[in-house]
């Protein structure tokens, strides 16, 4: 598989929001992040709200610079490049679909002119062969040719998330970043849309980041599975792996067990950190069960394969039950 997209040690640091004391906070939203898409795979993105989620996403399509570390979109270096060349690199080469459709549309516009618009930009083909690309778009997602001229206004959610997917489709791109693309839908409309990315990606041969923080629905949709937490990668590994290494990967999973085997969650004890100030060595360890002094003196290194990697210093044995750690969780709260 060829590399599509590779984010090297990428970091984002923002001013903080509230502006703290003396206005010098700083917040650690994305730190020293790794991670490489191929071609025609979908990577799942998960972790708490705050995680950084989004920051990975913004950073991944070019629209945010990171603080340090670099992008690269099949070698060429974004932030190297000119700004209109980054622009022209990034608009051609990857589209990104955000979580409420019905901001991210101009409401103004009517249907016809939002798909029409980066076609328009990029200066793709004549006219009539724009025209023609935009009713190939409503087809593409399931729009009937009557709603060209409807404002988003007079659209349901439904249509409206599918007008910002074709919209991230026009320039034919080979990744597409969906960012909590259902989340603000009704549930009944939900299955639908995932189900259009799936078929999109299959059809297109996409690579897909879906971001969300339904972990089942992430391991159905996905070939890997990023967790994140407090700004980090911790832990990337094949969505087919039944065993997760990392404890907070675990104790995600377990909040969600499936159906047939109904289980009690592993509890976490205490809040997420600020990420103003996240803890010293590794992040998790003011609620991890298995934490011990070398996790507050150092953030572990990465351990495992290529496929299956976790920053832990005692990570959880692939066959060890979820079970097990529950009562390994009680034991030490
Ligand atoms: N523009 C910004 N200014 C200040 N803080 C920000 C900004 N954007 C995000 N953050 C902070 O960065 C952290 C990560 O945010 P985000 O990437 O949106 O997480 P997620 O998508 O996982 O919920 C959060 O603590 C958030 O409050
Ligand atoms: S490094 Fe320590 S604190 Fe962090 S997840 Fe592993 S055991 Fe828990
Ligand atoms: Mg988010």
């Amino acid at each position: 598989m060829t590399d599509l997209i590779t984010l090297t040690d990428a970091h984002v640091v923002h001013k903080a929001r509230s502006g703290g004391l003396f206005g010098r906070d700083r917040v650690h939203a994305l730190t020293g992040a790794s991670l490489t898409v191929a071609e025609g795979e979908t990577v799942g993105v998960v972790g708490e709200s705050g995680c950084g989620k989004s920051t990975l996403a913004k950073v991944l399509v070019g629209v945010q610079k990171p603080t340090a570390g670099t992008v690269a979109l099949r070698g060429a270096d974004l932030w190297s490049m000119a700004g209109a060349a980054r622009r022209s690199a990034v608009g051609r080469g990857i589209g990104m679909i955000f979580q409420d459709p019905s901001t991210a549309l101009n409401r103004r516009l009517p249907v016809r002119q939002i798909l029409r618009d980066p076609l328009d930009v990029h200066r793709v083909g004549t006219s009539a062969a724009r025209d023609a690309r935009v009713r190939e778009l409503m087809e593409l997602v399931g729009l009937p040719p009557v709603l060209a001229q409807a404002l988003p206004g007079q659209l349901s959610g439904g249509q409206r998330q599918r007008v910002a997917i074709a919209r991230a489709l026009a320039l034919d791109p080979a990744l597409v970043v969906a960012d909590e693309p259902t989340s603000a839908l009704d549930v009944s409309v939900r299955a639908q849309i995932l189900n259009l990315l799936l078929d999109l990606k299959e059809r297109l041969g996409l690579a897909l980041v879906f971001v969300s923080h339904d972990i089942q629905t992430v391991r159905r949709m996905s070939d890997r599975v990023v967790t994140m937490y407090l700004g980090r990668i911790v832990e990337e590994a094949p969505a087919s792996a039944s065993g997760a290494r990392h404890p907070y990967t675990r104790a995600l999973f377990s909040a969600t067990p499936g159906l047939l085997d109904p289980i009690d969650p592993i509890p976490l004890v205490g809040p997420v950190p600020s990420a103003t100030r996240p803890p010293s060595g590794c992040p998790f360890r003011t609620r991890c069960w298995r934490a011990s002094a070398v996790c507050a003196a150092a953030m572990p290194e990465f351990e495992g394969a290529d496929a299956h990697r976790y920053r832990c210093h005692h990570p959880v044995s692939a066959d060890e039950s979820t079970v097990a750690l529950v009562a390994q969780a009680k034991e030490s709260a």
